[in-house]
């Protein structure tokens, strides 16, 4: 099953509420929060009191993305906001293995995210103990970027080990992600797939993320 999350960063600001609604409407499957803090990432977007204010409009998973440096500060904060998922930054945490047990110390899922820039090879010793691999697919901090195809690469990389150690493991890709080029995440073993522009840009999001699904059930991973 492939999981279609909307990206809130390229949401009309001024409505949060009627935007994560429409997104229900239209189909989606998670809600994708990204967290930006100007220090890690070279932009502010929001923080936990916005995802807490949404929580009681929206019965979606919220899938929090955090791109602030040292994450392990704000978790309880993201925690009671009503995250279902907490992805941290390999580059941004000090300490890795400690934050991902703080996550997991928790009701929620954990994630773990690499940028472009990071070779895959840093995230393999701690697929075991993550729900999810969070592979960028561009420079985090900004959306509307295109994707880089080379990182999709890591994806396989990641899903061939998975596979064979018997990890079930979610692979989600994040950036310049539209039904043109979902095929190549998919291939790819990606199992949830962020975009932002393509959705929320889009006068039709319900047929966007149609088109999604319908693509990505027509090129499943390919061992
Ligand atoms: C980038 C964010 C993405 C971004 C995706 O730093 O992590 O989630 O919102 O936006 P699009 O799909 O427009 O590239
Ligand atoms: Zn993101």
């Amino acid at each position: 099953m492939i999981y279609i999350a909307p990206s809130l960063l390229a949401a009309d600001f001024a409505h949060l509420a009627t935007e994560v609604k429409r997104m229900a409407d239209a189909g989606a499957n998670y809600l994708h929060l990204d967290v930006m803090d100007g220090a890690f990432v070279p932009n502010i977007s929001f923080g936990a009191p916005v995802i807490a204010a949404l929580r009681p409009h929206s019965k979606l998973i919220f899938d929090v993305h955090l791109m602030i440096n040292e994450p392990i500060r704000y978790l309880d904060d993201f925690i009671k906001a009503g995250a279902d998922i907490i992805t941290v930054h390999l580059e941004s945490c000090s300490d890795p293995e400690k934050t991902i047990r703080a996550i997991r110390a928790r009701e929620v899922r954990c994630g773990l995210a690499i940028s472009p820039a990071t070779p895959v090879e840093r995230i393999m010793p701690y697929l075991s103990e993550i729900d999810m691999a969070l592979v960028m697919t561009v420079v985090p901090g900004f959306g509307g970027q295109a994707l880089i195809p080379e990182t999709l690469e890591k994806v396989r990389t990641i899903r061939r080990y998975a596979d064979s150690q018997q990890l079930k493991l979610d692979i989600e890709v994040d950036g310049g992600l539209k039904p043109d080029n979902i095929a190549l995440a998919t291939e790819a073993g990606a199992n949830i797939i962020v975009a932002g522009s393509a959705i929320f840009h889009a006068k039709h999001p319900r047929a966007v993320i149609a088109a999604m699904h319908e693509v990505a059930q027509e090129h499943p991973y390919q061992a």
